[in-house]
């Protein structure tokens, strides 16, 4: 389809005499088939009538995110993958700058309006070479139905006390379920948990800090700030609906918006449906993950999720670049957020959008600080993943089949067994990290399957 645009584009111009005229034509690749509206109606126009020379398709893999994973190495190897690749954080993305298919962009300027922390999933693990620009994180936190909270005079939590002192007001009170979150077993239900596990957590581990020193081996699972989350997650589990967590997401999902329960953890890209499927019938509010105590520093779970790479065999670097600019601007930042919502620009651009809930998720980041999953990093290079770990010990945790400092001994027994600045023995812990952990592209695919669920 992408080579017969190219074709179609020639032959037009030919047939013309007007070869020089043709506008240069660039395609898009994306596991994102949901926005194809976006890109037609709104992104795409904005960009072409500041570039008229240039014809930019938007040409997803309609299969979705694992059929690109699949197939989108083998389109880059045998050239037919488009001028523009969505690139996914991490390994699956450095994995294909590595095989040589994705563009050097480290000196574009517009990477100066992009945090240290956002550019660092299209890195190479030193840091020095960068192959995207950032486009989008998601942001997690908690959503309630103001209903509930006004009837029984319940204000915003803060603090960690002040969330289950909500919690136990509407359990007493009966009429509403306190928190609706599915919980155990295999994935499906593992996510709600988990999604609460990594909201909360960076208030303990002190978000980007101690992600950082889980890396450098300075940190280990076992330590407080690294059980604590698991510790509060399994005070929730008496205020759902069943205790023993059977739900899946999607029920858990329903239950928040029939208005039965008050509380659900919510992901930025789940607010559009909440705010579909309620339709109206309550209104609704979101507050920022509980700091452990009044007066605490707060951090977020700010995930990145989505850039823009070009591929290194495009006929059309010079468009693609072009491209790339404008995918770099404030003008891309802020129309892509309100296009796209609960898929937060990565820029410094302050950038607002016209849903209420979407502009609360994005204002947190003015009072707290940012950071993103913790394992992503490095930590996913073996199988099982650490992200799986992570999941699985959330399911355990909160259903009591394993205590939380079990959960915590385990994951970390693991990590030692292969992650070398977490080994025992280890060679100069600060610079050797970071060359230490060679790409063996472990779980790489898990990961992904993982980040597709999740954000899909
Ligand atoms: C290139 O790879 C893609 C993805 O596997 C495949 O669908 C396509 O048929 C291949 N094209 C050529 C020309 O080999
Ligand atoms: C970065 O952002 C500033 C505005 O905050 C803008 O003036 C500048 O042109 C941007 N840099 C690039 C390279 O786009
Ligand atoms: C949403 O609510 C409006 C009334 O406010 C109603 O007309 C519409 O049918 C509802 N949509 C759905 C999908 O229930």
């Amino acid at each position: 389809m992408k080579l017969s645009i190219a074709i179609a584009a020639l032959t037009a111009s030919a047939a013309n005499g007007q070869a020089t005229d043709a506008p240069t034509p660039l395609c898009i690749e994306s596991w994102r088939y949901q926005d194809q509206a976006s890109w037609d109606s709104t992104l795409i126009p904005a960009f072409e009538a500041k570039h008229p020379n240039i014809k930019v398709t938007f040409a997803p893999n309609l299969d979705g995110s694992a059929a690109y994973y699949d197939q989108l190495p083998t389109q880059l190897a045998n050239g037919t993958a488009c001028d523009l690749i969505t690139a996914r954080p991490f390994d699956t993305s450095l994995e294909l700058f590595n095989k040589g298919y994705l563009e050097d962009v480290t000196d574009m300027p517009v990477l100066d309006n992009f945090s240290k922390t956002a550019k660092t999933a299209w890195q190479t693990d030193d840091g020095k070479i960068t192959f995207a620009v950032p486009m989008a994180s998601v942001i997690t936190g908690f959503i309630y139905n103001k209903d509930a909270f006004d009837a029984l005079a319940i204000e915003t939590p803060e603090t960690q006390d002040d969330f289950y002192a909500a919690l136990d007001k509407l359990k007493e009170d009966g009429t509403f379920i306190p928190l609706a979150m599915g919980g155990t077993g295999d994935f499906a239900h593992a996510y709600g948990s988990e999604k609460g596990f990594m909201s909360i957590g960076p208030n303990y581990w002190k978000g980007e800090e101690g992600r950082l020193a889980l890396l450098d081996g300075s940190e280990k699972l076992t330590d407080e700030q690294w059980v604590d989350p698991w510790r509060q997650l399994l005070k929730w589990a008496s205020y759902t609906s069943d205790n023993g967590m059977s739900l899946t997401q999607e029920e858990s999902m329903e239950l928040f918006m029939s208005g039965a329960a008050a509380v659900y953890p919510v992901g930025s890209w789940e607010l559009h449906d909440l705010e579909e499927g309620v339709n109206g019938t309550f209104p609704m509010g979101v507050f920022k993950p509980p700091v452990p105590a009044e007066g605490n520093q707060c951090y977020i779970q700010d995930h990145i999720d989505m850039a823009m790479a070009m591929n290194a065999a495009s006929a059309h670097k010079e468009a693609a670049q072009t491209f790339l600019d404008w995918v770099g601007s404030e003008e891309f930042s802020t129309l892509y957020a309100n296009e796209l919502p609960g898929f937060f620009p990565l820029s410094t651009f302050k950038v607002s959008v016209d849903d209420k809930l979407q502009n609360d998720m994005i204002s947190w980041r003015e009072d707290c600080e940012s950071s993103i999953r913790p394992f992503f990093q490095f930590l996913d290079r073996h199988d099982p993943t650490t992200t799986a770990q992570s999941f699985t010990a959330c399911g355990e945790v909160i259903n009591g089949v394993k205590s939380p400092e079990e959960a915590a001994a385990e994951m970390q027994a693991v990590l030692e067994t292969w992650y070398e600045p977490q080994m025992a023995t280890k060679p100069s812990p600060s610079s050797a990290f970071i060359t230490a952990v060679a790409f063996k592209g472990f779980g790489t695919t898990f990961a992904a399957a993982i980040l597709a669920a999740l954000l899909e």
